[in-house]
């Protein structure tokens, strides 16, 4: 059997947990690249001596450098800082737009056909950066964060009601920051509305606790942000695309003119399929969800602003 060859840049929590979930799958060899000398050759080998346990015979491997990242079928994109407590996103823009701007130049050389999935925040802004630097067509590069959004928004709606996470359809759109838009109208519990189940002010205090969920973890972890919950939404993403599934799932896409919105990654529903981004699936907003978003989409094409204000 040929494996599927997935990179993943950025040996920190996020990529190194990454790294290890696909790993743990199997269907991957895996290649795990970082700046710092050690890094990820140390956590790869460690990963690759659970597979005797854990059962995967896949391969993986750790380096600092680019060539062994060559035929990549998907480089997921984890380099940058991460926040501390007190700082926003947004405060990692321009030190994290010249990581991914290197990151992407290396990776495209090795790998000219895969597709890109940044995770690196400001996420919408590096999804924006990683698509210019790269020049590929929009549907090869496709961030995550919705997923990610949903899930906590998932979680805690499960947390309410006391159901199964599963039993809850949702959808978190819009740029992955305080803006963000759970999309209340069509969220359903067991196929009925969820406003018919909880009160407006609790579900208001839920969809706020969603919007802040990065900060939750930020202020508990002190140090770092959120990596079980990223990586479990990066194999999603990963199996869509490998297995070629055409998943409908919320991710950060290029719009050209889908939900009234021009020229600019936001998070969206799409098809997840071989192809990346097959499909922009619009659904039917209210007009609140419809404004709500658009404001989203304006707080990132500010920080794209200044991302080509700022040159580089
Ligand atoms: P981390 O600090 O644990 O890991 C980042 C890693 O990137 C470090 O090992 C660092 O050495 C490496 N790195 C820095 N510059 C590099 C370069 N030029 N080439 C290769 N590697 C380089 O951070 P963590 O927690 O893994 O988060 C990574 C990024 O993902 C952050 O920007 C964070 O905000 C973002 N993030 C985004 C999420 C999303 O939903 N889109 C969710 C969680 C985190
Ligand atoms: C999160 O939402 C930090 O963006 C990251 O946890």
């Amino acid at each position: 059997m040929t494996r599927s060859k997935v990179t993943v840049v950025g040996a920190g929590n996020v990529g190194a947990t990454a790294a290890q979930r696909i790993f743990d799958k199997g269907y991957a060899d895996v290649v795990l690249v970082d700046i710092v000398d050690g890094l990820p050759q140390g956590k790869a080998l460690d990963i690759l001596e659970s597979g005797p346990v854990s059962g995967s015979d896949a391969s993986i491997v750790g380096t600092n450098s680019y060539e062994e990242t060559a035929g990549s079928d998907v480089v997921v994109i984890t380099s940058g800082i991460a926040r501390k407590p007190g700082m926003s996103r947004d405060d990692l823009l321009l030190t994290n737009m010249k990581i991914v701007t290197s990151v992407v130049n290396e990776v495209v050389a090795q790998s000219p056909d895969t597709v890109l999935m940044p995770v690196t925040n400001p996420l919408d802004a590096m999804a924006q950066r990683a698509h210019q630097v790269s020049g590929f067509p929009k549907n090869r590069v496709v961030g995550m964060a919705g997923i990610l959004d949903t899930a906590r928004f998932r979680t805690f709606l499960a947390m309410e009601l006391n159901v199964s996470v599963e039993s809850i359809d949702a959808w978190v759109l819009g740029g992955h920051g305080d803006s963000m838009v759970p999309v209340v109208g069509s969220t359903l519990v067991g196929g009925q509305p969820v406003s018919k189940l909880i009160p407006i002010d609790r579900l208001d205090a839920i969809v706020k606790r969603t919007q802040d969920g990065g900060a939750e973890i930020v202020n508990f972890l002190k140090t770092g942000s959120a990596y079980y919950a990223p990586s479990a939404a990066i194999v999603q993403m990963v199996e869509s695309i490998l297995f070629d599934k055409k998943q409908a799932l919320p991710c950060t896409a290029y719009l050209e003119g889908e939900y009234g919105i021009d020229g600019l990654f936001v998070g969206v529903p799409v098809k997840l399929g071989s192809n990346g981004v097959e499909e922009v699936i619009e659904f039917e907003l209210t007009d609140d969800e419809s404004a709500a978003l658009k404001r989203s989409a304006d707080a990132v094409r500010e920080l794209v602003e200044v991302m080509d204000n700022a040159g580089g």
